[in-house]
């Protein structure tokens, strides 16, 4: 094993290394080494100690992901080793006839920091978090491949190359969707919300629901097939809606109780407030509104106003299942802002339940980054 270039900590985190906090900021360090990105370096303190091994990044503000606190002997078989334990945890969980669309790795939760790898059906999706990321997972097209039985890869697309892709079909709990892999967001679905699609269909027979925010229709298509009265699907997406549209069509579920509403979620709100409409569900779902610590102030009032007029439209007696996918939101907080938005409707929440992104998108204790999906169901009174 080759000596690994030595990177000093001026801050002292050895506590949260040994903690598993796996990103080195690159003002905790004395100064940077001469290595290029993606070069496996071990971490000491001030004392000359060794507190971990991670690689190094030249350029993004995470100087260092940590890989393990014992010293790597060889990359390949540790991305490989972590590769199929992934797999494997997914595996144990799905059926694959029912589902065939999940995160196989979610980065740091799975002890592979700085990807995200997505997969649909036998593509798998890969984002790297900076040219760190890319440099030391290079030859991961090859290591996916490796490491994929019993599944079989047809193909390893890059999320910032993906453009010339066409659409596929995939299913998730026997729902079947349409994914645009060249131009759908976040690489084709929002694979976290499985679990929540789940709980939200599991209350929705009988009831009408309201999707705000509501993409190629995944908590429109779950409550429909669970035997919901109606649903309402709003994005300001147009190409995302359409496909909703379709996802019914695919998935034999009637169009004539479904609306599909090309426009601002806050004002569809908005008019459905003054008009009186209510829906049984409320389903909110934005983007994050926080993607920055410095947006946080902004991304409160707007969180606040979208939960007073989400909680206005809900039906008394009603549900109203509201999320947010910014980690610099804290779930306290936003579990607050649904409170006091429903209150300023002149309503009363009561949570009955939250919950996060689905199991293979797993959060570390020590790295509370990384726990983003706050999901609240409760009713409204
Ligand atoms: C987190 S995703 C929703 C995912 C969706 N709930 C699902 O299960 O697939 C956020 C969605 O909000 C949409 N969006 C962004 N800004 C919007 C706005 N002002 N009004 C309505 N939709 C918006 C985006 O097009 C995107 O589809």
């Amino acid at each position: 094993m080759p000596a690994s270039a030595k990177v000093i900590l001026r801050k002292n985190l050895g506590r949260a290394l040994r903690q598993g906090h796996p990103w080195i900021f690159r003002d905790a360090l004395v100064e940077a080494p001469a290595v290029p990105g993606g070069a496996v370096v071990t971490v000491a303190g001030r004392d000359g100690r060794t507190l971990a091994h991670g690689y190094w990044d030249a350029t993004g503000p995470i100087a260092v992901r940590v890989l393990d606190l014992l010293p790597v002997r060889d990359v390949q078989v540790l991305v490989c080793d972590r590769l199929r334990q992934a797999l494997a945890k997914r595996l144990a969980r799905l059926d694959r006839n029912q589902t065939n669309a999940f995160r196989w790795v979610h980065g740091e939760g799975d002890g592979l920091p700085g990807i995200h790898v997505d997969l649909y059906d036998q593509v798998a999706v890969v984002r790297f978090d900076g040219a760190g990321a890319r440099a030391f997972y290079r030859d991961l097209d090859h290591l996916l491949a490796e490491c994929s039985a019993p599944l079989r890869l047809s193909q390893v697309v890059d999320r910032e190359q993906r453009a010339s892709l066409g659409e596929i079909e995939v299913r998730e709990n026997c729902i079947r969707f349409i994914v645009d892999l060249g131009r759908g967001q976040k690489g084709g679905l929002f694979l976290d919300q499985r679990e929540n699609r789940h709980a939200v269909a599991a209350r929705a027979a009988g009831k009408s629901l309201l999707n705000l925010y509501g993409y190629t229709g995944g908590f429109s298509l779950y409550a429909a097939a669970a035997g919901a009265t109606r649903t309402d699907t709003v994005d300001s997406a147009k190409p995302a809606l359409a496909t909703a549209r379709r996802n019914f069509q695919l998935n034999h579920l009637s169009l004539e109780h479904a609306g599909f509403h090309a426009t601002d979620a806050l004002a569809f709100l908005d008019q459905a407030a003054r008009r009186t409409r209510r829906w049984d569900i409320v389903v909110s779902d934005p983007p994050s509104f926080a993607p920055s610590r410095r947006a946080l102030p902004a991304a409160r009032s707007a969180y606040f106003r979208l939960h007073r007029l989400a909680a206005t439209v809900v039906a008394p007696g009603g549900l109203l299942c509201a999320a947010s996918c910014s980690s610099h939101f804290p779930r306290d907080e936003f579990l607050a802002s649904v409170e006091r938005g429903a209150a300023a409707a002149g309503r009363r929440f009561g949570l009955e339940a939250v919950t996060g992104a689905g199991f293979d998108h797993p959060a570390l204790p020590a790295f509370p980054e990384g726990d983003y999906l706050k999901f609240a169901i409760g009713r409204i009174d």
